[in-house]
């Protein structure tokens, strides 16, 4: 099996819940994907849709209410503590906010070396020759061992929080908006850090994130979440070049584009209003508030997660419509027209039983991942 095909975690009806009675909120609602060994696994929404429970919850900082995470195949809650152990030096997390999750109190040295000492990664020389190694592995220097949380920039802060993750010999790291805290001119430099180590360690990473312009550069496949829900699924490619959720579609049509224009933008793309209270369920489709293609039947039935393509999955009960552009058809502004036109796409239905697919204009094949 190549290294982009084994499942490496598995996250199958995930729900996971806070508080209880009539204010219980869903912050994982049914939500499953599957990230394969040395891809990069992109999830995006807005703030409060849920991200940071979903990457919580898969290194066991929370137990889901229900659901069930695979790890090499086999269920986490039933590991024994040998198991348990090994998993919590497998599957590490590096947080949005650096400094909060250094401890002010020791040194950047220590920090790196707590993990290799809980999980007695050798002697204490091997430890300390380790974390000088560590060090420079993620651009810092010895120097910066002996010093503390507080006499670091925002972009060596996230520097010593990926060399403590990287301590423990991780498979799988939980990215929690790793570069959101940053200026932007350090933001590519920790994202080139984390491709190099990727690239270099042959690690697989879950990169959570709230907009799609940096996902898009570091995922091989992306999941797009609302309100504790995965509303898409596809390669990063895919969704860039044909999304079907209106979600995704707002999402990419809030993308600030890089040669300013006076391009119109089709109104239907623009994402109304804020996410509305998780609090409760609805009783349809949890987008009908801000969607503008809601039907009556959207605000009474729930979508359910379809395949739509060979690794594209959408969970929205229009998206046929949606595909047949039948909406804006006639709207030259329209955002998706727009993508479908500069891509010089052509969305040929191909019927295959329930399932429809996408051909690319001249393409043999319908596209895989
Ligand atoms: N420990 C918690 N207790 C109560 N509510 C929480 C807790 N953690 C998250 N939430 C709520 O769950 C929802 C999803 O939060 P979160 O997973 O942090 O979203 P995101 O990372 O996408 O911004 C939010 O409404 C948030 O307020
Ligand atoms: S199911 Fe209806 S409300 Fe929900 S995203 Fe699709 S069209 Fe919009
Ligand atoms: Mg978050």
């Amino acid at each position: 099996m190549s290294i982009h095909e084994e499942a490496l975690l598995e996250v199958r009806n995930l729900t996971k819940s806070f508080g209880s009675g009539p204010e219980t909120l869903w912050a994982l609602d049914g939500v499953s994907f599957t990230i394969r060994r040395g891809e990069t696994f992109g999830l995006v929404g807005e703030s409060g849709c849920g991200k940071t429970t979903c990457g919580r919850t898969i290194v066991r900082l929370y137990e889901p209410d229900s659901g069930e995470i695979l790890y090499r195949g086999k269920p986490i809650s039933g590991q024994n503590r040998k198991e348990q152990k090994a998993y919590a030096g497998a599957v590490q997390m590096i947080f949005q906010d650096p400094y909060a999750s250094l401890n002010p109190r020791m040194t950047i040295g220590d920090i790196i070396k707590e993990g290799m000492r809980i999980h007695r990664k050798g002697t204490e020389q091997h430890i300390n020759d380790r974390m000088l190694e560590l060090l420079g592995l993620v651009g810092l220097n010895r120097e910066h061992a002996s010093r503390f949380p507080y006499e670091f920039s925002g972009g060596q802060r996230q520097r010593a929080g990926i060399a403590r993750a990287l301590a423990v010999d991780p498979e799988f790291i939980v990215c929690d908006e790793p570069i959101s805290a940053l200026d932007v001119s350090i933001q590519a430099q920790i994202v080139n850090l984390l491709r190099q180590l990727q690239k270099e360690l042959e690690l697989t990473y879950l990169f959570i994130a709230h907009d799609l312009s940096m996902v898009r550069y570091i995922s091989d496949r992306v999941g797009v979440m609302y309100l504790g829900h995965l509303v898409e699924t596809a390669s990063a490619e895919e969704l860039y070049n044909v999304p079907v959720h209106p979600y995704t579609r707002a999402l990419l049509s809030a993308i600030p584009d890089p040669v300013p224009s006076d391009r119109p933008i089709c109104e239907n793309s623009i994402l109304q209003g804020d996410v509305p209270s998780p609090i409760g369920r609805s009783r349809g489709c949890r987008f009908a508030e801000r969607c503008p293609y809601a039907s009556d039947r959207c605000r009474n039935e729930q979508p359910a997660v379809e395949e739509i393509g060979p690794g594209h999955t959408v969970a929205c009960l229009r998206w046929r419509e949606l595909v047949t552009n039948d909406y804006g058809k006639n709207d030259p502004a329209c955002f998706f027209c727009d993508v479908r036109a500069e891509a010089g796409l052509n969305l040929n239905r191909v019927r295959n039983e329930n399932s429809v697919l996408y051909r690319r204009q001249n393409a043999g094949e319908p596209k895989t991942e």
